[in-house]
C-alpha cells in the first residue's frame, strides 16, 4: 500500500509537471484530488485495511494529498501567468482600451429637498433633531391634545402595529412629525428650543397622484419665554422667501389644530400665475405651505413646560408637495416608484 502510494506520488508530480492549461489542471485535480481521484479513493479505503496498517497508511496518505495540493496552487499559479503572457503578447488585450464608465449616483430628489429646507432652517438657528418613525398612541395624539375618541384624531387615517383594544397606548406608525414635539420638549427642559423635526409620516390612505401613503414632513417648534405669533410668521416667510423666491407674499388664514392655539394656516402667492389663479393654484392665486400656530398650553404642559411663563410656536412642512411646485411635478407616486427615468431628471 505504501509503495503505490509513493508511485502515485511521483506519478502525479510528473504529470502536473505537464499541465499548460488551466483545463489541464482541472483534469488532473479531478484525475488525483477530486471527489473521484485515485488519491481520494485510497484515503476512502484506508479504513477497511487490518486495524495495525491503518495509521501509517492513513498518515502517508494525507502527508501526500497535502504536498499535491501545495503542487498543485503553485502550478495553477504559473500557468495562469504563462496564459496572461501569452494573451498579452498575442494581443488578445488591449490594454489602451478606455475603461467602462462607472455610472455614478446621485441624491434623491426628496433628500434634496430636505437638506434645502435645513439649511435655511440652521441659517435662522434650527438646529435638527430626528424622532422616531414609530409611536405609542399616547404621543401621536394624546400628548398632543388628542384624548381617545377626540373627533380630530379622523383627521389621520392610522396604520396600527399593536392591536387598539388590548393596549393602554397602542403603538403605531406616527401619521405626522408633531409627536416629535413632546420627545424634544420632555428632553431639552428647561432650555429652550428652536429645532426642526424632519421625518417620514405614514397614513392608511388610498394612493393617488395627489396623496402617497407614506411621505415625509418637517416639523418646526420654538419654545421660549417670549415668542409671539410675529415671530412665527415671521420665520414662516423668511422660510418661503428663501426657498420659494425672494417675490413671494404670505397670507395666514385662522385654521385648527388641536395642539395649537390659535392655529393658522399659511399660504404663498402662486408660483405659477403669481397670484392671477392658473391650474396649479386652482384658480385662488394661493398655494398652501403650512399648518402652524401657537403651542397649546396643553401641549407645552405635557412637555414639562408651564404655560404661564412658556410660550411656543409650532409649523408642520410638507416636504414632497413643495418640491412638486417648484419643479413642476404633478404626480407623487413618482417619487417613490424608482423609475430612474424620473430620478435623474434631479441629478
Ligand atoms: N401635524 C399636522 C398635520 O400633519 C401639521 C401641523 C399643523 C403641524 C400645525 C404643526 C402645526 O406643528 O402647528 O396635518
Amino acid at each position: 500500500m505504501l509503495e503505490q502510494l509513493a508511485q502515485l506520488e511521483t506519478e502525479a508530480l510528473q504529470s502536473l509537471e505537464e499541465a499548460r492549461t488551466l483545463e489541464d489542471l482541472d483534469r488532473w485535480y479531478h484525475a488525483y484530488l477530486g471527489r473521484k481521484g485515485a488519491l481520494t479513493a485510497i484515503l476512502r479505503s484506508v479504513g477497511s485495511l487490518p486495524p495495525e496498517e491503518r495509521p501509517v497508511v492513513g498518515q502517508r496518505a494525507n502527508e501526500i494529498k497535502q504536498r499535491l495540493e501545495a503542487a498543485y496552487n503553485a502550478r495553477a499559479e504559473g500557468v495562469r501567468q504563462d496564459q496572461l503572457a501569452r494573451e498579452l503578447e498575442a494581443g488578445a488585450l488591449d490594454v489602451t482600451l478606455p475603461g467602462r464608465p462607472v455610472g455614478s449616483g446621485h441624491l434623491h430628489i426628496t433628500t434634496r429637498t430636505l437638506r434645502q429646507i435645513y439649511a435655511i432652517f440652521a441659517e435662522m438657528g434650527f438646529q435638527v433633531y430626528e424622532a422616531r418613525d414609530v409611536e405609542t398612541d399616547e404621543m401621536n395624539f394624546g400628548l398632543l391634545n388628542m384624548p381617545p375618541h377626540h373627533p380630530a384624531r379622523e383627521m389621520w387615517d392610522t396604520f396600527w402595529i399593536s392591536e387598539r383594544a388590548t393596549h393602554a397606548s397602542p403603538l403605531l406608525l406616527r401619521t405626522h412629525t408633531s409627536p416629535g414635539q413632546i420627545r424634544v420638549m420632555r428632553e431639552r427642559y428647561p432650555e429652550p428650543i428652536r429645532v426642526i423635526l424632519p421625518g417620514k409620516c405614514y397614513r392608511y390612505e388610498q394612493i393617488t397622484a395627489r396623496s402617497e401613503h407614506q411621505f415625509f414632513q418637517v416639523e418646526g417648534l420654538a419654545v421660549g419665554r417670549r415668542i409671539t405669533m410675529t415671530d412665527l410668521i415671521g420665520t414662516l416667510t423668511a422660510f418661503a422667501r428663501r426657498f420659494y423666491g425672494a417675490e413671494r407674499r404670505i397670507r395666514i388664514r385662522g385654521s385648527y389644530f388641536p395642539f395649537t392655539e390659535p392655529s393658522i394656516e399659511a399660504d404663498i402667492d402662486c408660483i405659477l400665475c403669481g397670484g392671477k389663479g392658473c391650474r396649479v393654484c386652482k384658480y385662488s392665486g394661493w398655494l398652501e405651505i403650512a399648518g402652524a400656530g401657537m403651542v397649546h398650553p396643553v401641549v407645552l404642559s405635557n412637555g414639562g413646560y408651564n404655560p404661564d411663563e412658556w410660550s411656543g410656536f409650532a409649523f408642520g412642512l410638507g416636504v414632497e408637495r413643495p418640491a412638486m411646485l417648484k419643479y413642476g411635478i404633478d404626480d407623487i407616486r413618482l417619487f417613490y416608484s424608482n423609475d430612474l427615468r424620473f430620478l435623474r431628471q434631479f441629478g
